[in-house]
């Protein structure tokens, strides 16, 4: 079966794509909001992950929290990457940026995809991300716009991932900044007014 996703087409000139990937026990619908405060022109595509834990969605299974089953996430990873490219043909958005916006579970997905599939999405705003896995190979991130929204109290994510994350994508040369939030898990006002910033200055 396919995703369950929701597409909006955009009203402007601008050929930009929002990727939405939501948290655990999200849904398609909860980053639409924040997308649309960023740039309401610009298209969304917006998938609901397939993967039900105790009746919440995501993406991936896990054993445990931050504990990934691998088996799974190298199998959902691949599911999502031919859905993104179906989608990009279905919806004509082959000559559009597309910009990942994830959280939590969403950004490990995120992370995964760009990892597996460098040419999923052009730049990415990964908020509260762990590393799911270390990529095995030199994986080429040239020209990748990446922003890394952290949590100073995050009671979830180790501080030691973003900070691992970030020098992992200088390492195969994205472009990269990282943010420090003082605040824990959950996305904040702050974290919309970084984004906002981080994305009027590169699009
Ligand atoms: C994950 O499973 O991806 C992380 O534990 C974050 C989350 O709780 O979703």
């Amino acid at each position: 079966m396919d995703f369950i996703h929701i597409f909006k087409r955009s009203s402007s000139p601008k050929k930009i794509c929002f990727l939405l990937l939501h948290g655990t026990g999200g849904d398609e619908k909860d980053l639409i909001p924040i997308a649309e405060e960023i740039d309401n022109s610009v298209a969304i595509l917006s998938p609901r992950g397939k993967v039900i834990e105790n009746g919440m969605p995501r993406y991936f299974k896990r054993i445990a929290p931050g504990v990934f089953d691998l088996e799974d996430l190298k199998f959902r990873t691949k599911e999502l990457y031919d859905f993104i490219i179906r989608a990009k043909v279905k919806y004509e958005l082959e000559d559009h940026k597309m910009i990942t916006l994830g959280y939590s579970n969403g950004a490990n997905m995120a992370i995964s995809l760009l990892f597996t599939f460098p040419n999923a999405f052009n730049a990415a705003i990964l908020i509260r991300p762990m590393i799911p896995f270390e990529p095995k190979e030199n994986i080429n991130l040239k020209d990748k716009k990446i922003l890394i929204l952290a949590g100073m109290f995050d009671e979830l994510v180790n501080k030691e991932y973003p900070k691992r994350l970030f020098n992992i994508l200088i390492e195969y040369k994205a472009i990269v900044e990282i943010e420090w939030i003082p605040y824990g898990h959950n996305l904040t006002f702050d974290d919309i007014k970084i984004i906002k910033n981080w994305y009027y200055k590169n699009f």
